[in-house]
């Protein structure tokens, strides 16, 4: 069975997702550059190994970075899981795992990478906004493309309506590209391009919820 590591600095949902939906791996540990995190308190309570890698210790971000992978690396990860990490991360840490380093983007890229997603899609007018998962590249929020889910946008949202309407798919597709992983049937070429075996790809790679679903 594969072992994963997940990266967090917050709430934690998408690891609660992961948890629901008992993969066919191990979590070996949960890992946050902050110690208040919510997700911390999850792994925890389900008997997860949980370690704090504060940046606030480390003169700088190569510092940081290699503490970050010192202690990634104590569980010998197959798959190093961003999941709401808000760190950016160097590019010696990117290269590291090149190929086993997955984050999850609310929004669809290469639209809307950084902060305020949600926001940023309502103010451009966005009639479809959704989410990401893809492997890590050095560029910020960018990187080939594992699966997005599409939601729409409606007329009289807020953006926290947006944000959750995003947020349940995000639950739907990261778990499902962490199994594809973990089972073996997916995997970064050497080309850059990601290969899903299996699959009707790229049309198992697309979640488009029914519009309303939500409204109902
Ligand atoms: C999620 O919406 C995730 O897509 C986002 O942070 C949130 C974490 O929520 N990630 C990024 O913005 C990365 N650039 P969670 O802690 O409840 O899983």
């Amino acid at each position: 069975m594969k072992n994963i590591v997940i990266l967090l600095s917050g709430r934690g949902s998408n690891l609660e997702a992961m948890l629901a939906a008992k993969l066919p791996c191990r979590i070996a540990a949960v890992i946050s550059n902050k110690a208040d995190a919510k997700g911390l308190e999850t792994a925890r309570a389900h008997g997860i190994q949980a370690a704090v890698v504060a940046h606030a210790g480390h003169a700088s971000r190569d510092l940081f970075d290699a503490a970050l992978a010192a202690e990634i690396d104590r569980h010998q990860p197959d798959l190093v899981v961003l999941a709401g990490f808000m760190r950016i991360l160097g590019e010696a840490f990117v290269r590291r795992y090149a190929g086993r380093l997955m984050n999850i983007h609310p929004s669809l890229l290469p639209a809307f990478p950084g902060l305020h997603t949600h926001r940023r899609a309502l103010e451009a007018g966005c009639r479809v906004h959704g989410c990401t998962v893809h492997f890590v590249t050095p560029a910020l929020d960018n990187g080939p493309v594992i699966i997005q889910a599409a939601v729409p946008v409606h007329a009289d949202d807020s953006e926290e309506a947006l944000a959750a309407r995003v947020l349940a798919q995000e639950h739907i597709a990261y778990p499902q590209a962490v199994r594809w992983f973990v089972e073996g049937r997916l995997s970064l070429g050497a080309d850059g391009r990601v290969r899903l075996a299996g699959e009707r790809h790229p049309a198992a790679a697309l979640l488009v919820p029914e519009p309303d679903a939500d409204r109902k």
